[in-house]
């Protein structure tokens, strides 16, 4: 999978600026602020059509202006398509590919895969639950289109359950009651449904990461540390393998269980909007326990597996985009890294300083410097051993 070139129009602090891919690795270089991870984040959209730091599209359309364009064209078994994702400030987007207008999400997704890793990726050790569970289904998306409808029907029915939650706390005559509870019923079956499938899917998908995430975690620590993944719903799973009926049953069991806590605190407390995922290193909690080093370590074998698990299923490596992150791992893991990826995957790097960097990577890299939304070509220059500035587009 290829990525040959990208075109943002009025995308956060970018106007109009197109940018061609001439090498498998380009690193983008520049000052705070100058758009480095803008630019990241559109290609993090092409691959999952959501960004970690925007909660709404207005965040991510030029301020002075209601509708901003990513524009891409993208190699797969070598065949190039052209994507188009329009956004607006009120939310409302347009998905094309090769200038067909796509009625759903799921249709888009799959186009480009690929695998963000950014200084924000400690958080899935360190961080609350809720960024270990959207790591799980940002891959799951890319894995599985159709899972982003899932997601999308869960949130609903759970915003629906809550609502209804809190109105059954208010006094209400006997014929709302039995209404309520026959409308109660009918959301409790609705949550465990969706949320089943959610659990069942993320649970796969953890069995599938933590064999390849124990290797690399093996391979960093130079075979010192074992590492194990394990997800933790709240509703207790029979087995991994049950079926369907079976977890929506236990599901319903556990609503049972805790309705008079549900209904005292007005939302939801089953289903997967609350599971865990633990992660542990040699049989101790790597959130609690583990050190600054370790934790990077297993960061980066989470990465690499996901990258890995990607290629698998998808049958091409997908991009990595890595914001921020190779100047903070020690020679040794920057090493692992660059074994792992070589050239077969293309890599997007930001920095701030290309001293950071090995010789060897910077021959062979396209250096873009990147200013106040504008980038530019560097070229090293032989007289001087200085980088030069080229006007790019
Ligand atoms: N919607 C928007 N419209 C205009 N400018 C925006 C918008 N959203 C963000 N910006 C600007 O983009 C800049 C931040 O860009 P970005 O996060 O890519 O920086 P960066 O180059 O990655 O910096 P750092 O090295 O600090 O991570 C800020 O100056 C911010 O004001
Ligand atoms: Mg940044």
């Amino acid at each position: 999978m290829y990525l040959r070139s990208l075109h943002l129009r009025h995308f956060r602090n970018y106007s109009d600026q197109g940018i061609q891919f001439d090498s498998p690795k380009t690193i983008l270089v520049g000052d705070n602020a100058q758009g480095k991870t803008n630019l990241l984040e559109a290609v993090e959209l092409l691959a999952t059509l959501r960004s970690r730091r925007a909660s709404r599209d207005r965040e991510l359309v030029r301020k002075d202006s209601s509708q901003a364009q990513i524009a891409a064209t993208v190699e797969r078994r070598g065949v190039g398509h052209e994507l188009v994702v329009d956004l607006r400030s009120n939310g409302r987007r347009t998905l094309k590919v090769n200038g067909q207008l796509l009625r759903r999400q799921a249709e888009f997704l799959g186009q480009l895969n690929a695998v963000l890793f950014s200084s924000l990726d400690l958080d899935l050790v360190r961080g609350g639950p809720e960024s270990r569970r959207n790591w799980l289904d940002g891959v799951l998306i890319q894995l599985e289109p159709l899972y982003t409808g899932l997601l999308e029907h869960y949130r609903r029915v759970l915003k629906q359950r809550n609502a209804l939650l809190k109105a059954q706390r208010e006094p209400t005559g006997q014929t709302g009651h039995s209404f309520r509870d026959s409308e109660m019923a009918f959301w409790n079956r609705e949550l465990a449904t969706v949320g089943s499938r959610i659990v069942r899917r993320r649970a796969r998908l953890l069995q599938r990461l933590e064999p390849l995430a124990d290797h690399w975690h093996r391979a960093i620590s130079d075979g010192q540390e074992t590492l194990r993944l394990s997800y933790r719903p709240q509703v207790p799973l029979p087995d991994p393998e049950a079926t369907a009926e079976v977890v929506q049953a236990q599901f319903l069991q556990e609503m049972k269980t805790k309705a008079t806590a549900e209904l005292a605190l007005g939302s939801s407390l089953v289903g997967p909007h609350r599971d865990e995922v633990e992660m542990s290193i040699n049989g101790t909690a790597a959130r609690a326990y583990g050190s600054q080093g370790q934790q990077r370590t297993l960061v980066l074998a989470l990465k690499l597996a996901e990258l890995e698990l990607i290629e698998q299923v998808i049958g091409e490596p997908p991009l990595l985009l890595l914001d921020d992150v190779l100047a903070e791992l020690d020679l040794h893991r920057q090493n692992q890294l660059l074994d792992a990826i070589q050239t077969r995957v293309q890599t997007l790097v930001t920095t701030t300083h290309l001293g950071s960097f090995d010789a060897h990577w910077l021959s062979e890299a396209q250096i873009l410097q990147v200013h106040a939304g504008r980038l530019c070509l560097y070229k090293a220059d032989q007289q001087d051993s200085h980088l030069s500035k080229l006007p790019l587009m």
